[in-house]
């Protein structure tokens, strides 16, 4: 059988009208489309696992790099493809990069029939009642979502989203323009909702922004919202993403070093380690500035782990700023990174410059920043072995039958023989082994809760 070619039958196995999501990209989008579903369920439609029982398949799009774009519109011409001719199943994209192609994609994708950029959600329900196909990207600096409840997933871990859009301009980035401005939650309405988090049985949450610690507002700043959280009972951690170095202030290195439910884990993104190139992309921060910043950061937090981001092959990356980049991240000592071949973004500021480094290049800058992290992540990993680590135990683990799985503080997968540890408690690890990615060990105490 084909998809979409489902019979009368399967689609009325669940109640209400099926909606068929699948999330591309970032955290924010992940969260944005439990955003959607919360929207949707008050027009009677209800999440379903294949886009056979569906009425309407959505694709929660990125536009951050182009193989993101290129990946989704393969996808999306894939689902029209099989729509089987009679069954009125709506197609549509959703997020940045319906944002960002707007009603060229009705042209350049025949066949689909809505295109919503991520301030419109909130007439989703009402664009899906249109008998034709519908575009609907404008952006609203004041659309925040607040009164719209989302529907969360299962699990240990929520997202909570407490500003949106971004006013820095790094020139590779076509966030700004996509997301729009940046604009915060209120504080009451960010702890109502993780009061609600928390009696939903959540033991983590992520707070989550294109530029989280620019959140500001009313006067509440990202440290003391931090601090406003920790107070919530019930919640065991927080951790957010993703910060900017320069937004990176002393409130906030307060906060993370005097609030215990603060995890030890800061994704700090670099994007080089050359001056020259962090100031040709608009960053607002020399190298310097950073290195200042994370022995600040390891003070005040002697257990810190950190993850960046990094762009190999920037227009007029030289080889000399490759090396420096290299020799940085050595010197931070990361434990992990994410790392990306500059992607040429219309719209940016820096799709106007010439591109210097060749695609085969790119990819020799990224294969080597890989091995090496890979070498570095394993080395810092090693160094836990023997220690004991707090893991809040979230799944079975994958491989090991009986064992289970979770993350430590410092966000690191910890991999463990239980002694009597449930999924949602936090117990105490101690480490016998690490690789680059995951710690495996034996639990060493009873369940705390
Ligand atoms: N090309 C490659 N990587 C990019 N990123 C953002 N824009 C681009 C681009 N045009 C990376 C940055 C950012 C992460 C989310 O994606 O490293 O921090």
């Amino acid at each position: 059988m084909s998809l979409l070619s489902g019979s009368a039958e399967e689609a009325d196995e669940h109640t209400g009208k099926g909606l068929y999501l699948e999330t591309y990209g970032c955290q924010m989008n992940m969260a944005d489309s439990e955003l959607i579903l919360g929207s949707l369920a008050a027009h009677g439609y209800t999440p379903v696992e294949s886009p056979e029982q569906a009425e309407v398949v959505l694709l929660n799009t990125c536009a951050i790099r182009e193989h993101a774009e290129q990946r989704v519109a393969q996808r999306v011409r894939q689902l029209i493809a099989q729509r089987r001719d009679g069954l009125r199943v709506k197609i549509g994209l959703a997020g940045c990069m319906a944002q960002n192609h707007r009603d060229r994609l009705l042209e350049s994708i025949p066949g689909l029939d809505f295109v919503v950029g991520p301030d419109g959600y909130r007439r989703l329900g009402e664009l899906l009642a249109a008998d034709e196909p519908v575009v609907d990207v404008k952006l609203d600096r004041r659309e925040t979502y607040e009164d719209i409840a989302p529907r969360r997933g299962e699990g240990v871990r929520a997202w909570l989203t407490i500003m949106r859009g971004c006013d820095r301009r790094c020139t590779f980035c076509i966030v700004p323009s996509v997301r729009g401005r940046e604009r915060s939650l209120p504080a009451s309405v960010l702890l109502a909702d993780l009061q609600r988090i928390a009696e939903q049985g959540y033991k983590e949450v992520i707070l989550l922004g294109q530029t989280v610690n620019a959140y500001s507002h009313e006067g509440v700043d990202f440290g003391e919202l931090l601090r406003r959280a920790a107070s919530v009972e019930g919640i065991e951690r927080i951790r957010y993403t993703s910060p900017h170095p320069a937004d990176m202030n002393d409130s906030a290195i307060a906060a993370l070093s005097e609030t215990p439910k603060v995890s030890p884990y800061l994704h700090l993104p670099l994007q080089s380690g050359s001056d020259a190139v962090l100031t040709a992309m608009g960053r607002g921060h020399s190298v310097d500035e950073y290195r200042t910043l994370v022995c600040t950061l390891r003070e005040a937090v002697p257990d810190l782990a950190l993850s960046t981001d990094i762009i190999v092959g920037y227009p007029g990356e030289s080889e000399a700023d490759f090396e420096a980049t290299s020799a940085f991240m050595e010197e931070m000592a990361y434990d992990h990174a994410f790392l990306f071949k500059y992607s040429r973004r219309d719209g940016t500021h820096a799709a106007k410059l010439a591109e210097t480094v060749g695609e085969e290049e790119k990819g020799a800058r990224l294969q080597r920043l890989i091995a090496e992290q890979e070498e570095r992540s394993g080395r810092v990993n090693q160094a836990t072995v023997g220690t004991v680590t707090e893991v809040l135990v979230e799944s079975p683990a994958k491989r090991q039958k009986d064992w289970l799985a979770g993350k430590n503080p410092q966000f690191k997968t910890v991999v463990f023989e239980p002694a009597g540890a449930r999924i949602g408690d936090i117990v105490s690890v101690r480490v016998e082994a690490a690789g680059p990615h995951t710690l495996r060990g034996k639990q060493v105490d009873s369940p705390k809760s």
